[in-house]
């Protein structure tokens, strides 16, 4: 039957005629059948294999870290030796050549066991490797992708500026012509892996007439161009270095700028767009980790001659949890199956990290009260995981930033180009 009679057709005719057309489109082509709420094989392999390895290795040291404020260093070649920092980064780049919703599950198992390790991973990964990947030439790729992928060297995303948070299109680094390339000058603030970052993808104004998002320039630096000036002291995510930059006119060629002069501003974006569903990852796993620790203490903790999971306002705290972490893992997945597929993404990542970094703010804090006295002190993570899930409301893209880009997609106000 031909879908174009539906209207004539009632009922279960109805729904067999759009079976039966939805069936004929897809044929084996997986990519037409969304609607499937399993993860593959190869999904579920990378989730354990990642889930393994950071209940074995990171979370045991999570704690220290947080209070020493910094992992081990050679967890680094540790992540890299089992290819963690080049999930979906193709093979022929030194990567594991997995797909995008894969990286996704590895960033939530490594944030549950230690958001400061998660977040080190997503901003090399999706911040720097990706788009270099994405955007630079073929020299470029090969040249910068492999050591990246491979972890020889550690990717930091430099955008941010002490005028320019939100408003990214203020900063005002300045690339100044120079021989055949450009002297770099600037400075940059709360950067992620800043302090041994061997790639920063740095950005900067290539035509100083023109303020705003226009003429900015992205730019791919080694560690030797920018100098440490300052270590950031934090509310949470001690274990992840945050530091901030100054570059003293670094010479670049013309074989450092990513993409074309003056499109700077729209990789970064591009970038934020893929970034932001990593943060929010980020805030599912942690979130799950307090909702772990909540529900086994509920099950044990016993006053009034009871287990406390036995009160019905303990019953609904933990139900709400359970109920938002399923919420927001739809969001998060669904935007990283979206990015994979190549379709538009920026809409579904903003709504995932909204709604899952709000959710991991609100339920780490309740996780806290199950725990009473006892989640207010160091004896139990459930303090750390509040403490670093705030900040998954403010980095790549503050919750009010999130809202002003699903308004103006939900609204059609700004239509994007391709970067
Ligand atoms: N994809 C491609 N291009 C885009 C784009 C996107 N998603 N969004 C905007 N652009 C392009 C626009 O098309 C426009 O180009 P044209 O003028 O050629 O049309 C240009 O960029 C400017 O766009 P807007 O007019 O929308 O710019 P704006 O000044 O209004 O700002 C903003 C937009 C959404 C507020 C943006 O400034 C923003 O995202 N701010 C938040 C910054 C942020 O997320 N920082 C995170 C720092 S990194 C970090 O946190 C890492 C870490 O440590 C974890």
């Amino acid at each position: 039957m031909d879908v174009g009679r539906l209207p004539e057709i009632e009922g279960l005719a109805r729904l067999r005629v759009c079976a039966e057309h939805v069936q004929g489109e897809a044929g084996h082509d997986y990519t037409r059948r969304p609607m499937r709420f399993s993860l593959s094989d190869d999904q579920r392999e990378i989730q354990s294999l990642a889930r393994e390895f950071a209940q074995a290795e990171i979370e045991p040291n999570a704690a220290t870290w947080d209070r020493e404020h910094g992992f081990a260093p050679e967890l680094i070649g540790k992540l890299g030796r089992l290819g963690l920092l080049g999930v979906c980064i193709p093979e022929e780049y030194g990567g594991a050549g997995a797909d995008f919703l894969s990286y996704v599950l590895v960033l939530e198992e490594l944030s549950r066991a230690d958001a400061g390790v998660g977040v080190t991973v997503a901003v090399h990964t999706s911040a720097v490797t990706l788009p270099i990947l994405i955007f630079g030439t073929d020299e470029q790729r090969s040249r910068f992708v492999p050591p990246l992928a491979r972890g020889e060297s550690v990717g930091a995303f430099a955008l941010t500026e002490p005028e320019a948070g939100s408003d990214a299109g203020a900063l005002r680094t300045a690339a100044i012509p120079a021989g055949e390339g450009w002297s770099i000058s600037g400075s940059k603030q709360w950067i992620t892996n800043g302090s041994f970052a061997g790639t920063v993808l740095l950005f900067a104004r290539t035509d100083p007439e023109m303020p705003g998002p226009k003429g900015v320039s992205a730019f791919i630096l080694d560690g030797e161009h920018v100098r440490v000036t300052r270590e950031e002291e934090k509310l949470g995510l001690n274990s992840s270095s945050t530091s901030d930059l100054a570059i003293e006119a670094a010479e670049v060629g013309r074989d450092r700028l990513l993409h074309e002069e003056g499109k700077g501003f729209a990789v970064a974006m591009a970038t934020l767009d893929g970034g932001r569903i990593g943060i929010a990852a980020q805030a599912l796993g942690i979130t799950q980790a307090a909702y772990d620790v909540a529900r086994t203490y509920a099950l044990e903790r016993r006053q009034f001659g009871q287990r406390i999971a036995e009160f019905q306002a303990v019953q609904w705290k933990l139900a709400d949890m359970a109920t938002q972490l399923d919420a927001a893992r739809l969001l998060v997945y669904r935007a990283a199956w979206l990015k994979q597929e190549g379709r538009p993404h920026a809409e579904a990542g903003a709504k995932a990290k909204l709604f899952a970094s709000e959710m991991a703010r609100r339920q780490t804090a309740e996780a806290i009260q199950v725990l009473g006295g006892y989640g207010y002190t160091k004896e139990f993570p459930v303090e750390r995981y509040y403490r670093d899930a705030k900040i998954t409301e403010i980095y790549e893209g503050t919750s009010e930033i999130q809202r002003l880009v699903i308004a103006r997609s939900i609204l059609g106000l700004r239509e994007r180009e391709p970067a």
